[in-house]
């Protein structure tokens, strides 16, 4: 069993350096609760010691291969998140659903500002796949994660106030938002050189929702250490798994130091629409810091 590197405890919180694939085969068989990865996407990122740039076949390769690995960590009860781009959604999608997982949610992260281009429509999406061994029996807790209805928030339809949970709901499918974009710019969540790091409020959204505290929440691809980062504020023990070490020493501060935004926007209505009266909605409340800046 490989060593981490870095460690804390109380939560219990590991990072490890090296190759996903390896480590994971060195983890015990159905050891943990929660996966979310968010791979590298072949498209020439300068991540240091990984290579970005592999022919189309061999990033393939390397796909299926640290899928199946993070497959057989995950209990029976487990969740498993991907965070994949237009190119390779759909072989993740297939290859996950031949291995026996059951999809249960095909979510989208919506950002604002993607690379600029003429020859085809911008890109602003990534997709978030959630899979489960068993829809009938896997860690699922909404009401970790409700929202404002535009219901309540927009329309002030009094009916809202007469549910069990008055004026909220289960966030949709697409996520977006002022905190939702790519963390870029002045953001005050960027970690300096680090590439596609993902915004806490989704690894929040992802954690609570599907792991309990106490439960292991394990990331293939660290990065700047935005999983657990924001596992460890929620209390979940967590490991992550970096191939550069020099990202890992900066993830392993990062997760020291803790999230900036917690718990940032659990109360907020995240709706395109304006209040129907008042005209505004929680959207302007937000400061310029955690809005989008563009930067290609
Ligand atoms: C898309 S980034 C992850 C960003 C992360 N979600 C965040 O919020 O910062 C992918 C990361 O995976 C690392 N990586 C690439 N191949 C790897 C491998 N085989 N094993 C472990 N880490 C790898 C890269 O160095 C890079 O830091």
């Amino acid at each position: 069993m490989p060593k981490p590197t870095y460690r804390l405890e109380n939560p219990d919180t590991e990072v490890y350096i090296g190759d996903c694939r390896e480590v994971l085969n060195a983890l015990p068989e159905k050891s943990v609760d929660l996966i979310f990865a968010d791979p590298p996407f072949n498209w020439d990122v300068p991540y240091g010691e990984w290579d970005d740039g592999q022919p189309r076949e061999e990033y393939l390769h390397f796909t299926y291969q640290w899928l199946d690995a993070c497959l057989r960590v995950l209990k029976d009860h487990g969740s498993f998140w991907v965070n994949i781009p237009d190119d390779t959604a759909a072989e993740i999608v297939l290859h996950l659903k031949q291995r026996g997982m059951v999809m249960i949610n095909w979510c989208i992260w919506h950002f604002r500002f993607g690379q600029h281009r003429t020859g085809n429509f911008i890109v602003s999406k990534v997709h978030v796949l959630y899979f489960a061994w068993d829809r009938n029996n896997r860690i699922w807790n909404p009401e970790a994660v409700l929202e404002p209805s535009d219901r309540a928030a927009i329309y002030d339809d009094p009916r809202t106030r007469r549910t069990k949970q008055p004026g909220l709901r289960v966030p949709l499918d697409v996520w977006y938002g002022p905190l939702w974009g790519r963390i870029q710019g002045n953001n005050k969540e960027r970690r300096k050189n680090h590439q596609n790091q993902i915004p806490e409020v989704y690894l929040e959204r992802v954690i609570r929702s599907c792991s309990n505290e106490g439960d292991l929440v394990l990331d293939p691809f660290l990065g700047s250490g935005t999983t657990c980062t924001v596992a460890r504020a929620l209390r979940r023990r967590s490991l992550g798994i970096e191939y550069s070490s020099r990202n890992a020493q900066s993830a392993f501060e990062r997760i020291r130091s803790g999230p900036v935004r917690l718990n940032a926007t659990l109360s907020q209505t995240n709706s395109f629409m304006v209040h129907r009266r008042r005209g505004g909605n929680n959207l302007r409340n937000h400061t310029s810091d955690g809005l989008e800046t563009p930067t290609e």
